[in-house]
């Protein structure tokens, strides 16, 4: 089961940007496209630009502030070869607290 960890609070973040946070072991970039938060990530997997301090387009793809390689906010998936993605988490808001989970990997068979 998801453990939800509260990063940030509503309104932290502006409209069509992202800000990064530490989860455990890991940094992850929170984005608020259209009022609506999704995480993934922060290091770029090029050479580990932040993404949070990235562009995000109206399609909900973030560009790396080095180099402009895009990533889906939502999934983690690499615009210019799909068959790749980094990590993804769950997002909720619970009052006015942005709580971020490691979405479970399924055990294998
Ligand atoms: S470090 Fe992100 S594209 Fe190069």
């Amino acid at each position: 089961m998801s453990e939800f960890v509260t990063v940030a609070k509503v309104g932290s973040i502006p409209e069509g940007e992202g800000a990064t946070f530490t989860l455990g072991d890991r940094l992850v970039a929170v984005f608020n496209h259209n009022g609506k938060y999704s995480a993934i990530d922060d290091l770029c997997p090029h050479m580990g630009a932040s993404l949070g301090a990235g562009q995000v387009d109206d399609e909900g793809k973030v560009s790396c502030p080095w180099h402009a390689w895009r990533f889906d906010i939502c999934d983690g998936t690499w615009c210019d070869n799909p068959t790749l993605k980094i990590d993804a988490y769950e997002v909720r808001v619970v009052g006015d607290e942005i709580q971020v989970a490691k979405i479970e990997s399924k055990p294998q068979d």
